[in-house]
């Protein structure tokens, strides 16, 4: 079964080169997407000793869920390019694991679809120009039981993917539509990226639901404070792995600001590039309420449906617990900036 790191090479081997470059790759030079996987590399832990840390509890509170992990799946597009049965066995693969999945706004999967597995869910979204339109897919996800909205919000414009240029990957392969764009009339609606988008936006939306709402793609602390300010429940830490900014600062070194600027107010959450359960220790102990995991998901997902995501999932989860217990960890809140240095 794919373990997080090693699930990439397996996937690369039964995935379409055009549809694994296209979930692999990232902006530009993809220098913020190594970035964000060196950003870890360079940490070291500083672990503490007798501390009889023979029983752990990873579990976690986050809006709208407690997770026996502090682990989310991130949205990702399209996950039918990875596994025919895409969603639904990620899905599937989450609630096996006892997970959380976000449902993606570009998912080729009806969120009904996807909540009848009875995973639990939080939804990301797009503020669209038409925000009629959007009210109408924030209802179909509440109406579906997620329990928390996404916004993104590194997305004013579509990022640059070279590797996408080079294969001239521009449109889904027939049959596959982004299932939670379909308008009134059952036509799917193209993706609007809205480069006038402000902070009215998130205000809108606090109005338009009564669900817990977290923006993501935050990565200045203040825009952290803005957030709290406009009232959001928490704030993803993330640079959209890679796939909009090349050039932007690793969400590894971006977290402590945040977490700073946030001041406990609100949850803080972080994703790119986390891959073992030591990234996800790492994280913890710089401030992150939880991590979110893109690619290793898809990896599983690619390799063996449901089954290779959880056990991407598992094995996370597990090593985490080891590496707790390594530093001397009963709970993630024993995880202290102190244990981590670079040096
Ligand atoms: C993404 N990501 C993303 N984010 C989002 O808010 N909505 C989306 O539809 C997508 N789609 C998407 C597709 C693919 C193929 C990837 C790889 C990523 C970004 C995602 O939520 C997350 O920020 C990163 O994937 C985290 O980095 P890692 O874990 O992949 O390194």
């Amino acid at each position: 079964m794919p373990r997080p790191r090693e699930a990439e090479r397996g996937a690369r081997e039964v995935l379409d080169p055009v549809h694994y470059d296209f979930l692999a790759g990232g902006a530009g030079d993809e220098r913020t997407l190594t970035g964000n996987t060196d950003a870890f590399a360079r940490r070291r832990l500083r672990p503490r000793v007798l501390r009889g840390a023979g029983t752990r509890d990873l579990s976690t509170d986050l809006p709208g869920a407690r997770l026996a992990a502090p682990v989310v799946v991130a949205p990702t597009a399209f996950h039918r390019l990875a596994h025919p049965e895409g969603e639904v066995a990620t899905a599937r693969g989450v609630a096996a694991a006892g997970g959380l999945l976000t449902v993606s706004m570009m998912a080729t999967t009806a969120v009904e679809e996807i909540a009848a597995t009875g995973a639990a869910l939080w939804f990301q979204l797009y503020v669209q120009p038409d925000r009629g339109f959007t009210a109408a897919v924030v209802a179909r996800a509440e109406a579906a039981g997620c329990r928390a909205l996404v916004l993104t919000v590194d997305s004013p414009v579509r990022g640059r993917h070279p590797r996408d240029e080079r294969h001239g990957f521009t449109t889904l392969p027939d049959g596959l539509v982004c299932e939670n764009m379909r308008g009134p009339d059952g036509r799917a609606r193209d993706l609007v990226t809205d480069p006038d988008l402000g902070w009215d936006a998130v205000d809108w939306l606090r109005g338009t639901t009564s669900l817990p709402v977290l923006v993501k793609g935050v990565l200045h602390p203040a825009d952290a404070r803005l957030a709290v300010e406009h009232g959001v429940d928490g704030i993803v830490v993330s640079n959209h792995g890679g796939r909009q900014l090349d050039g932007a600062i690793s969400t590894l070194d971006a977290l402590p600001a945040v977490v700073d600027a946030v001041a406990g107010r609100v949850p803080v959450l972080l994703d790119g590039g986390v891959r073992r359960g030591v990234d996800v220790l790492v994280a913890l102990a710089l401030g992150a309420a939880a991590v979110m995991v893109g690619r290793p998901v898809l990896w599983g997902l690619a390799q063996a449906g449901a089954d290779g995501v959880r056990a991407v999932l598992d094995d996370l989860t597990a090593e985490l617990a080891h590496a707790m217990a390594l530093v001397g960890a009963h709970r993630p809140t024993d995880l202290t900036p102190d244990l981590v240095v670079v040096p």
